[in-house]
C-alpha cells in the first residue's frame, strides 16, 4: 500500500528467537536449518519481514545478547552459509529479515575484552585510567577505580539483572586491582566506551558487513544506553530497574550522534535498508527524538506494551504516542510480546481472587521482575483479551511486531525447574526475579514428538508444558477459531484492506469513537477506493450493544458479538 522504498512504515515483523524456534539439528537447541525449514509457515502466516534475535557466537551467558564477534554465526545456530541461506529463503517468499545488534557491551569473551584482561590496568591511584589508557585495549571499555582505597565500586550503579553494575578486575595472579569495569546487564556483559572512536568504526563497519549479506534492517538492542553521563555521577535515587528513572546511563543526548552515523550507514544501501530502536525511554516525546528523519527510522512502543487491561489508559496511550510521533514524522511501532516480557495471555489473565487484578499484572512487565508469578490466574480470559489486543494492535496506524508463538497464544511457563533456568535475572538473585525463561520455551508444532515437533525428540533446553499438546500449530491450523487462524485472518485482511495502511505517522489516521466506558473503539478513515474500518475492543466487564452499522469483518473469539452484543474481553472489526 506504500511506496516500496517505505515498507517499514506498516510492515508486520515477526520476532524469531533462535534458540526457540525450531531445532533441525536435534541437540535441543534451535538452529538456523530448524527456522529455514519454516520458511513456507512464515510466508503462510502473512507477515512482512522477520527479526532474528543474536545468531552470533556466544557463550550464552545472556542468550545470545552477550556477542563474542558479530560477524559470524554462533556454532550451535549453524553456519555463515546457514544464515546466507535463511536471507534467501525469506527474500525468495517476499519477506524481508531484520537481524539484532548488541552496541551497548560485548561479551567478557569478546577479543577485545580478552586483550583488555591481558592488560590489568595500573594500580597506581594517581593515572586517571582514561589518560593512561587512551591509546590501549580498556579505552574501549569503561573502567573507573573503586571508591575507599579500591575496596568499593566507583558509584552506586545498579546492573539491571541485580546487584552493582560494576565488577573488579583482577590481576593476572587473580588478585583484586581496585579498578572495575562497567557491566550494566550482566558481569559478562561489559559496557563499550562509545566515545572511543575505534568502537564506533568498527560498529559501522559490521552494519555494512550484514547490508551487504541482504540484511534488510536491524533491531538495536538498548539503544537508549550506549552513552553514558560525563564523570559517572551516582543515580540519584534508586528505582530497582525502572528505565523511567533519571539514571545517569539512559537516553544521554551524546547518543544521539551515534544513531546519525548509522543512518548515514543505512543510507549509502539500496534498497532502503531500516533500524528498529529498542528504548526504554518515557515520555514519548523522549522516545521520538530517536526517530528523527536523520536517525532511527522505527522504534518500539514500550507504553503499549505495558498498558494495563484499561481502556482509558490505552486510548491515552496510544494518542500520545501516535501524537509524540506525528512530530518526528514516524510511525509508531506496536509491540505486545517480545522474549524480555511475561506472555499477554498470561499478563492480562486476572489473578483469581485478586480484587487488584488489573493494576498487579500490569506491573509485571519490565524483566518479569514484579510478577507474583505463584498466583494462580484465569488464563482462559488471559487469552480472549490476548486475542483481542493482537487484533487492536493490527488495526492500529503503523507497523507491528508479532513474538514466535504470541500467533498460538502461548502462556507464560512457570513450571520450570531452578536448575534449568538460564536468564541471568533469575541466576544474580538467588531466583528473588524469576526472570524471562518463561517466554522463551521451545516452540509447539505438531505432535509427531515428545518435543512438540520442535525436534525428533531430544529434550528441549527448556522443558515444555504437557497443556501445549491442544495448542501446536498443527492442531491449530485445522481450527478456524483458533489463535493461529485469528491471526492469519487479521493480517490477511490488514494487506487487503487498504483503511488499515497508509500515511501511518498521520493522527489523522485514527479517528475515535465514544462509546462508553470500557469500550475502547476507533475508525481508519476510508482510502484508496475501499471502505473504512472500525475496530472495537471491550475492555470492561459487562457485555456492551453497539449500534454501528456495518459489516462484520473478524471478531477475536466464535460468539464473541452476537447480535449486536460485543461479550467482554472481545474485539469485533467492522466496516465503517
Ligand atoms: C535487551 C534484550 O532484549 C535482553 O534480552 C537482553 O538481556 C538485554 N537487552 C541485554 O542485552
Amino acid at each position: 500500500m506504500l511506496r516500496a522504498k517505505d515498507w517499514w512504515r506498516e510492515a508486520v515483523v515477526y520476532q524469531i528467537y533462535p534458540r526457540s524456534y525450531a531445532d533441525a539439528s536435534n541437540d535441543g537447541i534451535g538452529d538456523i536449518p530448524g527456522i529455514r525449514s519454516k520458511v513456507p509457515y512464515l510466508k503462510t502466516l502473512g507477515i512482512d519481514a522477520v527479526w532474528l534475535s543474536p545468531h552470533y557466537p556466544s557463550p550464552m551467558l545472556d542468550a545470545g545478547y552477550d556477542v563474542s564477534n558479530y560477524r559470524d554465526v554462533e556454532p550451535i545456530f549453524g553456519k555463515l552459509e546457514d544464515i546466507e541461506g535463511l536471507i534467501k529463503d525469506l527474500h525468495n517468499a517476499g519477506l524481508k529479515m531484520f537481524i539484532d545488534i548488541v552496541p551497548n557491551h560485548t561479551s567478557w569473551e569478546h577479543p577485545w575484552f580478552k586483550e583488555a584482561l591481558a592488560n590489568p590496568p595500573t594500580n597506581d591511584p594517581s593515572v586517571p585510567a582514561k589518560a593512561r589508557y587512551a591509546e590501549g585495549p580498556w579505552a574501549k571499555y569503561h573502567l573507573l577505580r573503586g571508591q575507599n582505597e579500591g575496596k568499593a565500586e566507583p558509584n552506586n550503579w545498579e546492573s539491571v539483572f541485580g546487584g552493582p553494575a560494576w565488577h573488579e578486575v583482577k590481576d593476572l595472579a587473580g588478585k583484586p586491582t581496585g579498578w572495575w569495569y562497567l557491566h550494566i546487564f550482566d558481569k559478562s556483559q561489559p559496557d563499550l566506551d562509545w566515545d572511543n572512536q575505534e568502537v564506533r568504526a568498527d560498529f559501522r563497519q559490521t552494519l555494512r558487513f550484514w547490508f551487504e549479506k541482504g540484511i534488510d534492517g536491524f533491531r538495536i538492542d538498548v539503544a537508549h544506553g550506549i552513552a553514558k553521563a560525563d564523570a559517572y555521577p551516582d543515580c540519584p535515587e534508586l528505582v530497582d530497574g525502572d528505565p523511567t528513572n533519571k539514571n545517569p546511563y539512559w537516553d544521554q543526548d551524546a547518543l544521539h550522534d551515534v544513531w546519525r552515523e548509522w543512518r548515514k550507514v543505512a543510507d549509502e544501501f539500496e534498497p532502503q535498508r531500516v533500524f528498529v530502536a529498542e528504548a526504554w525511554v518515557f515520555p514519548a516525546e523522549r522516545n521520538a527524538r530517536y526517530l528523527r528523519a536523520d536517525e532511527l527510522h522505527t522504534g518500539f512502543n514500550f507504553p503499549f506494551l505495558k498498558c494495563p487491561w484499561d481502556a482509558e489508559k490505552l486510548r491515552e496511550t496510544i494518542d500520545m504516542s501516535m501524537t509524540a510521533n506525528a512530530i518526528a514524522q514516524a510511525p509508531t511501532t506496536w509491540v505486545l510480546e517480545n522474549h524480555d516480557v511475561w506472555r499477554a495471555a498470561t499478563r492480562y489473565a486476572p489473578v483469581i481472587g485478586s480484587a487488584e487484578e488489573i493494576e498487579s499484572n500490569a506491573r509485571q512487565m519490565n524483566l518479569g521482575r514484579d510478577g507474583d508469578w505463584k498466583a494462580q490466574r484465569d488464563l482462559e480470559i488471559g487469552l480472549s483479551r490476548a486475542r483481542a489486543n493482537l487484533m487492536t494492535m493490527l488495526a492500529l496506524p503503523g507497523s507491528a511486531y508479532i513474538y514466535q508463538g504470541q500467533e498460538l497464544g502461548l502462556n507464560e511457563v512457570f513450571e520450570i525447574p531452578a536448575e534449568m533456568r538460564q536468564d541471568p535475572s533469575f541466576i544474580t538473585t538467588g531466583g528473588k526475579l524469576v526472570g524471562r525463561d518463561g517466554c522463551r520455551v521451545p516452540i509447539p508444532w505438531d505432535n509427531t514428538t515428545e518435543t512438540f515437533g520442535f525436534n525428533s525428540g531430544t529434550p528441549t533446553w527448556l522443558p515444555q508444558p504437557e497443556s501445549w499438546k491442544k495448542l501446536t500449530a498443527a492442531e491449530q491450523e485445522s481450527d478456524q477459531n483458533s489463535t493461529l487462524s485469528l491471526t492469519r485472518t487479521a493480517l490477511k485482511l490488514r494487506k487487503e484492506l487498504p483503511a488499515l495502511g497508509g500515511l501511518t505517522d498521520d493522527v489523522a489516521a485514527l479517528v475515535w469513537d465514544e462509546v462508553a466506558p470500557g469500550v475502547l473503539s476507533f475508525v481508519r478513515p476510508a482510502r484508496l477506493g475501499g471502505s473504512a474500518v472500525r475496530c472495537v475492543m471491550n475492555m470492561g466487564k459487562q457485555a456492551q450493544k453497539l449500534s454501528f452499522a456495518g459489516e462484520v469483518l473478524l471478531v477475536s473469539e466464535e460468539h464473541g458479538f452476537d447480535n449486536g452484543l460485543l461479550s467482554p474481553d472481545c474485539a469485533v472489526w467492522l466496516t465503517a
